[in-house]
C-alpha cells in the first residue's frame, strides 16, 4: 500500500505532544513495514482561531473531505473559554464531524493486564475488559434545532433540543451490529425511553433493524442512567454498547476509567464509504486537551497512539499492524513504563511523554 493520505490536526495543549509520538509511530511504519503515507498537517482549535480567527477554516475542511483518514489531537483550553460560542475551539471539531458525517463513533474500553491493578475499580472488575461503545456522534441533542439562550419575559432561557430521525438511529444501530458480529455478538442499546420520546423511537428502531436484519446478535436494551451503574459495577457484562450523542460522551468518559486513565482511550469516528471505498473517518483520543498538565511533557500519548492503530485497522485494512502496535503497548505497559497518569504519587518517577513514545517505537522495532 502506498500514497495514503493521512491529515493530522495536533490542536490545542497537549494534543501537538501527544500527536508528536505519533508521528514517530508513522515514520516508523514507513521506514520498517514499507507503509508509507502522504502526511499534511493543519490547524484546528484554538490554534486555528489564533492565526485565522475561526476554529476551523474552510481550506482546512475541504482538506478534510478529501484525505483518507484525519487524526486530530485534542482542542480547547482555558484561554478560549471567553470567546464566543461560535468560534470557540470545540465548533472546530463540531464542524468536522457533522460536516463529514462521521455518524458512527467508535469507542473502545479495553483494559490491558498490566494496569488492571490501577483502576480506580477492583482488579477482578476490570482485568481482561474489552467493550465498544459505539457512539452516535452527528445529530441528537449536540446538533438539534431549536438552540440558543433567548429572552423570556424578564429572564433568560437557555435551549438544546434532542432530536433523532429513523434514518439517524438506523444507521448507527446498523454500525453496531456489524461489529459486534465481529467481536461478542452482543449489543446493548441505552437511551431513556422512559422519559424521552427520543429514546422511545431509539429503542424501537434499534429492535426493528435487530428483528429485520441482525437476529443473530444478541440485543438488549437499557436506560443510560442504569447504564452507568452497570458500566461501573459489573462492565464485562457488555460487548457492543450503542447510544446517542451526549449518553455516548458521558459513558466513554466513564470507560476511561475503567481501564486504568483517560489518556488510554482512542477512537474512530466513521461515515459513509468515499469513492475508493474506504470509510470517510477521522481518529482521535478519547481526552481533552489536558490543560492541567499541557506543555509539562506528562501527557500519555498511547491514546493518540491506539487511534492510529484503530486508523491502521478502520481505514487502511492493515488489521495485523494494528494488531503489532497494540502489542508493542502492552509490551511496553507490561515492562513498567507508565507516564504520570498512571501511577500514583507514591510510585516513582514517571516517564514522560517522549520516552513512552520512545518505549514504543522500541518494543515495534523488537516485534520485527
Ligand atoms: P481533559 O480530557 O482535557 O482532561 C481531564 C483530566 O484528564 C485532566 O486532569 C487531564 O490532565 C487528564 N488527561 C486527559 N488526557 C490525558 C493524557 N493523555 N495523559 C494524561 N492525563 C490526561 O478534559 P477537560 O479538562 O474537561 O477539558 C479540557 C479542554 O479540552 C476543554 O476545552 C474541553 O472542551 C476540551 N476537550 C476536547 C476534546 C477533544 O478535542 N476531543 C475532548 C474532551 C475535552
Ligand atoms: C469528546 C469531547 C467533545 C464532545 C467536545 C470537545 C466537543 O468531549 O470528543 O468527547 O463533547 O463530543
Ligand atoms: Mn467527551
Amino acid at each position: 500500500m502506498s500514497n495514503a493520505s493521512l491529515l493530522i490536526l495536533p490542536g490545542d495543549g497537549i494534543g501537538p505532544e501527544v500527536m508528536a509520538e505519533v508521528r514517530k509511530v508513522i515514520d516508523w511504519y514507513g521506514a520498517k513495514r514499507d507503509l508509507t503515507f502522504d502526511v499534511s498537517e493543519d490547524l484546528v482549535g484554538g490554534a486555528a482561531y489564533d492565526k485565522h480567527g475561526t476554529p476551523l477554516h474552510d481550506d482546512t475542511m475541504a482538506k478534510a473531505q478529501e484525505v483518507d483518514a484525519v487524526l486530530l489531537g485534542a482542542v480547547g483550553g482555558p484561554k478560549y473559554d471567553s470567546l464566543d460560542f461560535s468560534v470557540k475551539p470545540e465548533r472546530g471539531l463540531l464542524r468536522l464531524r457533522k460536516e463529514m458525517d462521521l455518524f458512527a463513533n467508535l469507542r473502545p474500553a479495553q483494559c490491558f493486564d498490566a494496569l488492571a491493578d490501577f483502576s480506580s475499580l477492583k482488579k477482578e472488575v476490570v482485568a481482561g475488559l474489552d467493550i465498544m461503545i459505539v457512539r452516535e456522534l452527528t445529530s441528537g441533542i449536540y446538533f438539534g434545532e431549536p438552540r440558543g439562550i433567548f429572552e423570556e419575559g424578564n429572564e433568560r432561557v437557555g435551549i438544546n433540543t434532542q432530536r433523532y430521525t429513523e434514518s439517524e438511529i438506523d444507521r448507527v444501530a446498523r454500525s453496531a451490529f456489524e461489529l459486534a458480529r465481529r467481536r461478542g455478538n452482543k449489543v446493548c442499546s441505552m437511551e431513556k425511553a422512559n422519559v424521552m420520546e427520543s429514546g422511545i423511537l431509539w429503542r424501537e428502531v434499534v429492535q426493528k433493524v435487530h428483528d429485520e436484519d441482525y437476529p443473530d446478535v444478541e440485543l438488549s436494551h437499557m436506560y443510560a442512567d442504569a447504564g452507568a451503574m452497570q458500566l461501573c459495577r459489573w462492565p464485562k457484562q457488555f460487548d457492543v454498547i450503542v447510544t446517542d450523542n451526549l449518553f455516548g460522551d458521558l459513558l466513554s468518559d466513564a470507560a476511561a476509567m475503567l481501564t486504568g486513565s483517560l489518556g488510554m482511550l482512542p477512537s474512530a469516528s466513521l461515515g459513509q464509504p468515499m469513492a475508493n471505498g474506504r470509510p470517510k473517518a477521522l481518529y482521535e483520543p478519547v481526552h481533552g486537551s489536558a490543560p492541567d498538565i499541557a506543555g509539562q511533557g506528562k501527557a500519555n500519548p498511547i491514546a493518540c497512539i491506539l487511534s492510529f492503530a484503530m486508523a491502521l485497522r478502520y481505514s487502511f485494512d492493515q488489521g495485523d499492524e494494528a494488531a503489532r502496535l497494540e502489542a508493542a503497548i502492552e509490551t511496553v505497559l507490561a515492562n513498567g513504563a507508565r507516564t504520570a497518569d498512571l501511577m500514583g504519587p507514591e510510585d516513582g518517577t514517571p516517564m514522560s511523554t517522549t520516552q513512552m513514545g520512545d518505549a514504543i517505537v522500541a518494543a515495534l522495532d523488537a516485534s520485527l
